[in-house]
């Protein structure tokens, strides 16, 4: 039987949407098997339509009420693993604490810099980086402080504007959040004792060999 991927997105889902397209192709061996959103009229629910992923929206209103629903729904699932996907939502310690180590989310800086549930890329560019990027993290009980497992980063121009660089920062999410996600259905994500190292075995760096910065292979 097939992994079974849940995601979580607020927004525009484009990294919804290469996810759901990248396990259709079978290049991740899983299948998207539900999108969660907290927003009706979210534009990922359409891309979701598109691919024939069922959706469903959960109000957020209740944080409480909401991760209750949020968490009978997974159990009926049970997902291999659950991908927040520009979720923005900060999820409680108990939920996490639920279906730790199998949550896995993108953030769009290098963490542990502009952690924090919005605007990063906003306040990078207003803090005059040169540099940035993006992360593949654990979700933990903290915000935006688990293990990372992946992160890549994109060069900054004085004159590049926010849309700029969110543009290159999406366009090294989308490589690199299916690529995590294939890596961790394989079982290639191994954490260390100290839950705070992460390995990815077989790292088969390829195309993304400049993008990514993770941890070498081991033997
Ligand atoms: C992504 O860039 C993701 O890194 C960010 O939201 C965007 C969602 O884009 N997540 C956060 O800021 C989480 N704090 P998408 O809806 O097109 O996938």
């Amino acid at each position: 039987m097939r992994k079974r991927i849940v995601v979580f997105a607020s927004g525009s889902g484009t990294n919804f949407e290469e996810i759901a397209r990248k396990s259709k192709e079978n290049y991740i061996d899983g299948e998207v098997s539900l999108l969660i959103s907290d927003r009706a009229d979210a534009p990922v629910i359409k891309r979701a339509e598109k691919f024939g992923i069922p959706s469903i929206v959960i109000s957020w209103q209740d944080k409480r009420t909401a991760e209750e629903k949020a968490d009978t729904i997974l159990k009926k699932i049970n997902p291999d693993v659950i991908a927040l996907a520009g979720f923005m939502r900060i999820l409680s310690p108990e939920f996490v604490s639920k279906w730790k180590f199998k949550i896995l989310n993108i953030h769009p800086s290098i963490l542990p810099a502009f952690q924090g549930t919005t605007k990063a890329i906003e306040r990078a560019k207003k803090y005059g980086v040169r540099v940035t990027g993006c992360t593949v993290h654990f979700v933990d009980e903290s915000v935006d402080g688990g293990p990372i497992i992946a992160q890549g980063i994109v060069l900054v121009s004085p004159n590049d504007s926010e849309e700029k660089i969110r543009q290159k920062i999406q366009k090294l999410e989308h490589v690199m959040y299916p690529w995590v996600i294939k890596k961790f259905l394989e079982g290639k994500i191994k954490i260390s004792e100290d839950r705070r190292n992460v390995v990815v075995l077989d790292a088969d760096y390829n195309e993304e060999e400049k993008i990514f910065i993770t941890n070498p292979k081991i033997e």
